[in-house]
């Protein structure tokens, strides 16, 4: 009826469209070609400075989102190891602006003193940041950021949830990129 809200509609749509709040999209990855079309599109919306933090549990598919992410933003299926020993790998992205990646796997680190030593700082200041256990940074961990939320889904071996948690003003940029 004209000039008047219908609320079924307000209600249902967000659910039809797979998403949970306005900020807070979750999105079902059927396989790895889902997960890896996914890490394409919010690597094109990433800048320099950006830190995602990239939550779940072991071999949930971290370090699969991040060289997706590395691959689309270089532009060419380079080589991304897992940092699990290195503890950080760096690259350089050209797509869609040029932009340094860094590629942490803290799981290993004792103290988040360590992070520091691994140049995390110099990588928030002008860096994208893609982040594996990021709790192991405590009060580090930059509360201007993406949480990238990774989890198994029962009874299904490729399938994978994903949540993307905006903080400051990537709530806005994931709804400008239709995400949310
Ligand atoms: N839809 C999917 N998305 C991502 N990975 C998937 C998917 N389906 C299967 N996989 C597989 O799950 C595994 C994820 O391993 P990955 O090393 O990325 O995990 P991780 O979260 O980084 O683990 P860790 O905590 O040890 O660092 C890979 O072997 C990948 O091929
Ligand atoms: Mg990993």
């Amino acid at each position: 009826m004209a000039g008047q809200t219908d609320y079924r509609e307000a209600v249902i749509r967000p659910v039809a469209a797979g998403h949970v709040g306005s900020a807070k999209p979750t999105l079902p990855l059927a396989d790895e070609n889902a997960t890896n079309a996914l890490a394409a599109r919010v690597a094109m919306i990433a800048r320099p400075g950006d830190v995602l933090a990239l939550w779940g549990g072991l071999g949930v598919g971290k370090t699969f989102f991040a060289r997706a992410f590395i691959r689309a933003r270089v532009g060419a299926p380079v080589e991304v190891p897992s940092p699990t020993f290195t503890l950080v790998q760096t690259y350089e992205g050209a797509k869609p602006v040029a932009a340094d990646i860094f590629h942490f796997d803290l799981f290993r680190i004792d103290a988040a003193e360590e992070a520091l030593e691994l140049g995390i700082e110099d990588a928030f200041a002008s860096a994208i940041s893609l982040i594996e256990w990021p709790d192991r940074l405590g009060p580090f961990l930059p509360s201007q950021r993406l949480d990238v939320v990774l989890a198994d889904v029962p009874a299904a071996a490729m399938a994978r949830q994903l949540t993307l948690t905006g903080h400051g003003d990537w709530q806005q940029r994931l709804r400008e990129a239709g995400f949310a």
